[in-house]
């Protein structure tokens, strides 16, 4: 087990490596995550790395507490040769810091959602969420500084943790610090929406890393463009650096890649095979158009949905030749703007299947459950997949779709995903608001011709799986170094 102070790497995210359930009996189980952050940090072998991460639920909060200081060490809970600590949080802090701010304010400020005659009100209930979420960020600078070795790398993940960097510096300025955005960077007209004191504190929060790292150029600049614009810092947009206050925050991009040997292993195991076999006996002979997506309001499931409605108003001849497959596993449902997002998603599934459905064939199949064999089957068996956020930083779906399809899969992609930045040239891209221009583009991708199609997904697959996880941590780390 790791000694207390002695850290020399740390992570620190809202959503750690693992989580709890409690049984019937009282009983905690332990459930390991998976995702890049996860993969990623596998790439260092070093006994003294620990990942700082929220108690997101009460048996999160009880496992916590059993655990010696709120500490999960390897003893118990190993994850991948790291120590997990989790933050046992007052659940009303959690919450305006998780739902209040992190997943309402900022998640829909960067991502653009606000309907802004309506939405946001910066109201006296939202300045206490926002004080929730200023002491949430201070628990964190506080466990980091505790745990942390002389001169430590501490990698910061995330909107949640906006404040952490300069949190953490005022606490421990020995330690260097980096900072990723995984979610793309608001316009600095957009951006303009938050009250200037909380504009101010989260670019400052930001600027205490010595390394800010995105997705894309793309976010890297819009954030320098905020610097600029709401704290008159002095910004290189060439050389990516950003001055403020006597310090210099370097801006780094790092474009996440899929995990291509984890993934082409995985999806050819047992459960992946029985979940497809099921799916052919599903689709039967036709084509498939697969999606893969949280029930997020930024994945536009909606106009997806609409689009291939309008496919097959417009098209009859797809009629009875075509399933669109959609998975839609349901996210942050304590929030009424996503409850509302699934029940519309729900309901115009419905109307597809109630307007085109016949004896012998359901045009579309909506599941709603998580299960990642059964996307994984839906992967391989795809003759297009569509991929159309409003925002995104990255999107795994669209690098992982080419490197586990069988014969080739036509890809439709949002021009606003990060993603695009990677893979435009080879896949069909889509004004994301745009339901007839997506409707055109699945037809497109329909017709592509199949060595077209295979050829294209070789390319894709080799610039999906460019920067696996290892390595975008690995490069976070070295960058962190020069
Ligand atoms: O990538 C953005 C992100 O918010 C991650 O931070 C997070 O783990 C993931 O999406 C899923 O969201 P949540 O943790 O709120 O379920």
């Amino acid at each position: 087990m790791a000694d207390l102070t002695s850290a020399r790497i740390l992570v620190a995210s809202n959503r750690g490596p693992v989580s709890f359930s409690s049984g019937p009996d009282g009983a905690l189980t332990l459930k390991r995550g998976g995702g890049g952050l996860v993969s990623g940090l596998s790439a260092i072998d070093d006994p003294n790395a620990v990942w700082v991460c929220a108690a997101l639920s009460e048996a999160d909060r009880q496992a916590a507490r059993q655990s010696p200081q709120g500490r999960l060490d390897r003893g118990g809970f190993d994850v991948g040769g790291q120590a997990v600590r989790m933050l046992d949080l007052d659940p009303e802090v959690f919450d305006q810091a998780y739902n209040g701010v992190a997943n309402s304010t900022l998640w829909f400020l960067h991502h653009q959602l606000y309907n802004t005659p309506v939405a946001p009100a910066f109201d006296a209930e939202a300045a206490q969420r926002w004080q929730g979420f200023t002491a949430y960020n201070r628990a964190f600078a506080e466990a980091l500084a505790a745990e942390a070795a002389p001169g430590a790398a501490v990698l910061v993940q995330d909107y949640h943790l906006s404040l952490v960097p300069e949190l953490l510096r005022e606490l421990r300025p020995d330690l260097r610090i980096s900072y990723f955005l995984h979610i793309p960077w608001a316009p600095a007209d957009y951006f303009r929406l938050l009250p200037e004191e909380q504009a101010r504190a989260v670019l400052t929060g930001v600027l205490g890393a010595d390394r800010a790292g995105f997705h894309t150029r793309r976010w890297a600049l819009a954030f320098a463009e905020c610097c600029a614009e709401v704290l008159d810092a002095e910004v290189d947009r060439t050389g990516l650096t950003v001055r403020h206050q006597g310090r210099t925050t370097r801006l780094g991009v790092h474009s996440l890649g899929a995990d291509g040997e984890f993934l082409r292993e995985r999806a050819h195991r047992p459960d992946v095979d029985e979940r497809l076999a099921a799916l052919r006996a599903a689709v039967g002979p036709r084509r498939t158009i697969v999606r893969v997506d949280r029930t997020e309001l930024s994945k536009n499931i909606v106009r997806g949905l609409l689009a291939y409605r309008h496919l097959l108003r417009s098209r009859p001849e797809w009629r009875g030749k075509v399933v669109h497959v959609a998975f839609a596993y349901p996210s942050r449902q304590d929030l009424v703007e996503y409850r509302d997002y699934t029940a519309a998603v729900r309901r115009i599934s419905e109307e597809i299947n109630a307007e085109f459905a016949t004896a012998d064939w359901q045009p579309l199949i909506l599941q709603v459950e998580d299960d990642f064999a059964r996307s994984l089957a839906a992967y391989r068996l795809a003759d297009v997949a569509l991929v159309n956020p409003i925002r995104d930083g990255m999107n795994l779906v669209a690098k992982e779709v080419p490197v586990v399809s069988e014969a080739g899969c036509a890809l439709v992609l949002s021009r606003e995903a990060g993603a695009w930045a990677e893979l435009a040239e080879d896949a069909i891209g889509i004004n994301p608001y745009d339901v007839l221009g997506t409707a055109d583009a699945l037809h497109r991708a329909l017709t592509m011709p199949a060595d077209e199609r295979t050829e294209r997904t070789k390319r894709l697959a080799a610039a999906a799986t460019a920067l696996p996880p290892q390595q975008w941590f690995l490069d976070q780390l070295a960058a962190l170094s020069s």
